[in-house]
């Protein structure tokens, strides 16, 4: 296993639509989820994509603490392969997001509130399931990297984008 580079905003390979995975078994593929798992664990994010460390494919690493989930229940560290995510509904919420893409800075962003995730696991089989709350976000975060996407291009209201620092000596409160 090794600890991967991590792309910062800027990097082209953070803007260009990622690559399906043909077969999630490969070897190649299972030693990028293990090395990813290290470079997520180092990092002390809660997602990674496989753009984030410079490889434009459609994979992403998740998990969730038991303290952000909302549920005050942990999703363990999980890999999905090609996920293609669906809005349940219109409504969106607003909530801060980093990215270890874009360090040292959050902002507000607004996610439909909930999604379906459709998707390969690690072992190749079908994932089919309903996500809400931080869940959701994160998922919704990480599938835009896959998209070329990042986070402040998300970001509707710029009175809550800042620098960790500033933000947490004046905190702003969202609506
Ligand atoms: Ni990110």
């Amino acid at each position: 296993m090794a600890i991967l580079k991590i792309a910062r905003m800027g990097h082209p390979v953070l803007r260009e639509a990622a690559a399906p995975i043909q077969d999630p078994t490969a070897p190649e593929i299972q030693r990028l989820i293990a090395d990813m798992a290290e470079t997520l664990a180092d990092s002390g994010g809660v997602g990674l994509a496989a753009p984030q460390v410079h490889v434009p494919l459609r994979l992403l690493l998740f998990h969730v603490p038991a303290s952000r989930s909302g549920t005050g229940q942990a999703m363990r560290l999980r890999a999905l392969i090609n996920p293609v995510l669906t809005p349940l509904s219109d409504e969106k919420v607003t909530g801060w997001e980093g990215c270890l893409s874009v360090p040292g800075l959050r902002a507000a962003v607004p996610r439909f509130a909930k999604i379906r995730l459709t998707a390969l696991n690690a072992d190749g089989a079908a994932v089919d399931e309903v996500l809400e709350g931080f869940p959701a976000r994160v998922l919704q975060h990480e599938a835009d990297h896959l998209d070329g996407r990042l986070y402040p291009s998300r970001v509707e209201d710029f009175s809550a984008f800042g620098f960790n620092e500033e933000l947490e000596r004046h905190p702003v409160e969202l609506l």
